[in-house]
């Protein structure tokens, strides 16, 4: 097999493609040929050492992979050779085959590409436990998303309009508002035009009832001021770079509400739950409420500049490796 091989910790480019031996499943587990591995934020963390984890080196980054089931171990029941699948495997995704254990394996629903899939468990399960489980949205409400079309912010549309809230997107450029649009979005916001506070208020009549803010920096204050009563404000990450400081006369003001949410670590601490949040994330693609969107195609030899994209604010949506 051919895997992308990172051997010193530094920047994307220094990235390798390297043959393989071929990997075999354990007991437990299945073999996928990957037909695609989302290419997430935390990727160029683990391959630039500045992760809270260091992986031992050398080592193949890559947590989300699509695909088909090419072996099967004997100790597995109910899947077999030819089932396409989904999984989160941690590392080892950048390459054409991975071994992974038959528990982390997710059908992949009728009609999504590899693409699709491959760049769908973080951004959607993060999108709907903001939404559905911490921000508690209900139908009618209107939402406000930041980085609208990031991974996160785009599958927040997407999942926004499903349970039913009138969606504004909010991005930096005309560009980046004409996917938020295709991807479903009621309204947009350019904030590199103008105000971001005074055009959320204008555009929901007043105020909004929930932000998803994965941006940071100086856009989650006049987020926070864009809200109205009993309104609540997920802080998902800080992609701008800098953690901004609220002045909490604004939380006390409207009765508002400062949400955290922290799906990977919850993830970890109960993966019966988050085995349920992407369960139900699926079926809600497998009966068309969400259409995920298709995400930027690399070949496996250009993992580093797929990552370079990413992480230098070039990219619109997602990114996938296709080996
Ligand atoms: N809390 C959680 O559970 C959780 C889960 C998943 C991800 N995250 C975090 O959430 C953040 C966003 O994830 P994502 O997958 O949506 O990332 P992304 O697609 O790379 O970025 C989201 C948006 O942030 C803005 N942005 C990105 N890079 C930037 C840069 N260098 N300078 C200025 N603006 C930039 C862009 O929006 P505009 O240009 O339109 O402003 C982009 O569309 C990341 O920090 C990620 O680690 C947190």
């Amino acid at each position: 097999m051919r895997a992308v091989v990172c051997h010193e910790y530094g920047p994307p480019s220094s990235l390798v493609v390297e043959e393989h031996p071929d990997p075999a499943p354990a007991h437990d587990g299945v073999v996928v040929a990957v037909e695609a591995a989302g290419v997430n934020f935390v990727d160029g963390l683990f391959v630039g050492g500045r992760y809270q984890i260091k992986p031992p080196l050398p080592f193949v980054p890559g947590n989300e992979v699509a695909g088909t089931i090419v072996e099967v171990g004997g100790g597995v029941e109910g899947w077999q050779v030819g089932d396409r699948v989904l999984a989160s495997v941690g590392l080892g995704g950048f390459a054409s085959a991975v071994a992974v254990a038959a528990e982390a394996i997710s059908p992949v629903p009728q009609g999504m590409s590899a693409g699709a899939a491959a760049a769908f468990t973080q951004s959607y399960c993060t999108a709907l436990f903001a939404l559905r489980d911490r921000a508690r949205i209900r139908p009618g409400e209107q939402l406000l998303v930041l980085g609208a079309a990031g991974g996160v912010g785009l599958a927040a549309v997407g999942v926004g309009k499903a349970l039913g809230a009138r969606v504004l997107a909010a991005a930096s450029s005309p560009a980046r508002l004409e996917r938020c649009v295709a991807a479903g979005a009621d309204a947009t916001i350019d904030y590199s035009a103008g105000d971001l506070k005074d055009a959320a208020r204008a555009e929901s009549g007043g105020g909004v009832d929930v932000v998803l803010d994965p941006v940071g920096g100086d856009l989650s204050e006049p987020a926070l001021r864009a809200l109205g009563e009993l309104g609540r404000l997920c802080v998902i990450g800080f992609a701008r770079g800098d953690i901004p400081r609220l002045p909490t006369n604004q939380v006390l003001l409207r009765n508002r509400a400062v949400v955290g949410v922290d799906w990977g670590a919850w993830a970890m601490r109960d993966p019966a739950a988050q085995r349920a949040l992407l369960d139900d994330a699926l079926a809600m693609t497998g009966r068309g409420e969400i259409t995920p969107p298709e995400p930027t195609t690399y070949p496996l030899e250009r993992a580093g500049d797929a990552l370079d994209d990413l992480l230098e604010h070039r990219l619109i949506g997602k990114a996938v490796l296709a080996p």
